[in-house]
């Protein structure tokens, strides 16, 4: 069996007319060799949201867009974010404008969690958009969930 850092080489088949739509793509956004754009489009299958299991570590980012004049919505939303503190490691608050407020929450932790989180966010009245995106992150540390 090949060692981890080895490049294995596999031949595709597929018709003149998609190699050269591929061809033409790669180019277009800098690649200098189909093997880069094959690994990074492998690499982007990989982490596709429905890949990741749910008990699975992750880290990225959940944004979100609300009313800040929407009656106990800041101070609702200032408690989800203290209940999951440790998922939480950073937020940038930018003020859209007179009452629209874009948060973005760097997450790291369990899939389920961030889900629940994000969830929680997303229900409340007055939150106009929250969205979760993260890919795997390489956990080699024990980690306890904390339900
Ligand atoms: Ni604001």
């Amino acid at each position: 069996m090949a060692e981890r850092d080895e490049l294995t080489r596999f031949g595709v088949s597929m018709n003149q007319e998609l190699v050269d739509q591929f061809d033409k793509m790669i180019t277009e956004q800098g690649y200098s060799n189909r093997s880069e754009a094959i690994r990074d489009l492998v690499r982007k299958a990989l982490i596709e949201p429905n890949r990741l299991q749910l008990t699975e570590v992750v880290a990225g980012t959940i944004v979100i867009v609300y009313d800040h004049h929407s009656v106990g919505l800041p101070s609702c939303l200032m408690d989800i974010q203290h209940s999951f503190h440790h998922e939480i490691v950073s937020t940038m608050h930018v003020h859209l404008n007179d009452h629209q407020c874009l948060e973005i929450l760097v997450v790291r932790g369990i899939l389920k969690e961030l889900n629940q989180l994000c969830q929680q966010i997303q229900v409340q009245k007055g939150v106009f958009y929250a969205e979760l995106s993260v890919t795997h992150v390489d956990e080699h540390e024990t980690v306890h969930s904390h339900e």
